[in-house]
């Protein structure tokens, strides 16, 4: 069932269930799946098709557990999916990883407009990020660069949330203000040595020349005509090497096994190559991995 190996690379032309089962425990840094969507749709080289939804979460079930099991204990799953399944998975995620380990639901523009007349057209898709751990865990601080000022809290007291923190010997009493804080305590002391944060009327703020990226992916780079355009060799449903770029540089480090059980055209054994991490791939189809070894290959 291995159809390509290098030092740095396995890709598997099997059922990821088999490949899963035969993985060891907290072998895997990150997990990107981009998985069915359950449209119905017969596309060149897959059927989409899981039936009703209940039967989708049960063929999932048995995937994702193994999933958590071969996960690193600092690491981190991001599954890929649309309206139609985002929901259950949630739900599947949440029972399997447990709700405390849940960190986003990121919302990635797909597309522009396009003239449909009988609904709201459905521009984005869902990604759905958990953490094995949510107490141990890679996060490099992802952001773009424009001048922006950033309230470092949010209305209403939080335990937890709710300590009191100094600036330059100035105590900060967040609870007394109504509000809590929206940063972790180390968080705000990088801020604050770097000479970001300051003081409005008792409240931090981050004065900075960076911006942090939210849950909403909507560049360009983001959107599937980006990866359609100049792909000659494109697989049915690529994903744009843009999204995998974040995924992978944000949530994992160099050197570091990246994964994707649902490989298709590959895009994320093309980027994950590109920044420098190990990768195992998986795909039922033998055309999907000769896609994929064919870009490695190309990638040089
Ligand atoms: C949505 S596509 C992934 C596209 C990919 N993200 C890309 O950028 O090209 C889903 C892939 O999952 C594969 N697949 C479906 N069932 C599978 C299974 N049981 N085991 C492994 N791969 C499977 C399909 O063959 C298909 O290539």
């Amino acid at each position: 069932m291995i159809f390509y190996k290098t030092s740095n690379e396995n890709i598997f032309n099997s059922d990821n269930l088999e490949l899963l089962r035969s993985l060891e425990d907290d072998s895997i840094n990150l997990i990107y799946c981009d998985i069915l969507y359950n449209t119905g749709k017969q596309f060149d080289d897959y059927n989409d098709d899981l039936g009703s939804p209940r039967e989708a979460i049960e063929w999932y079930r048995p995937r994702i557990a193994e999933m958590k099991r071969v996960l690193a204990k600092d690491g981190s799953i991001f599954i890929h999916c649309n309206w139609r399944m985002d929901s259950y998975m949630r739900i599947l995620m949440d029972e399997i990883f447990g709700c405390e380990c849940f960190r986003n639901r990121i919302y990635r523009q797909h597309s522009g407009l396009r003239a449909f007349y009988v609904n709201f057209d459905s521009q984005v898709d869902i990604v759905l990020y958990y953490v094995k751990d949510p107490k141990n865990f890679v996060f490099n601080e992802t952001h773009t660069e424009q001048p922006s000022i950033v309230p470092l809290f949010e209305n209403g007291v939080l335990a937890g949330r709710d300590d009191v923190r100094k600036l330059n010997g100035e105590a900060i009493d967040i609870a007394a203000k109504g509000k809590h804080w929206l940063v972790y305590p180390e968080q705000f002391q990088k801020m604050a040595e770097a000479g970001e944060v300051r003081i409005i009327d008792g409240l931090p703020y981050r004065f900075s020349n960076v911006v942090p990226v939210g849950n909403i992916w909507n560049e360009p780079e983001m959107w599937d005509s980006y990866s359609r355009t100049n792909t000659a060799d494109a697989y049915d449903t690529p994903k744009p090497e843009g999204v995998l770029e974040r995924i992978i540089s944000t949530c994992s480090e160099k050197g570091d096994v990246v994964a994707d059980f649902f490989l298709g055209g590959g895009t994320t054994a093309v980027v994950a190559k590109k920044l420098g991490r190990k990768f195992i791939g998986c795909d039922i189809s033998t055309k999907a991995c000769e896609v994929t070894v064919r870009k490695l290959e190309n990638q040089g």
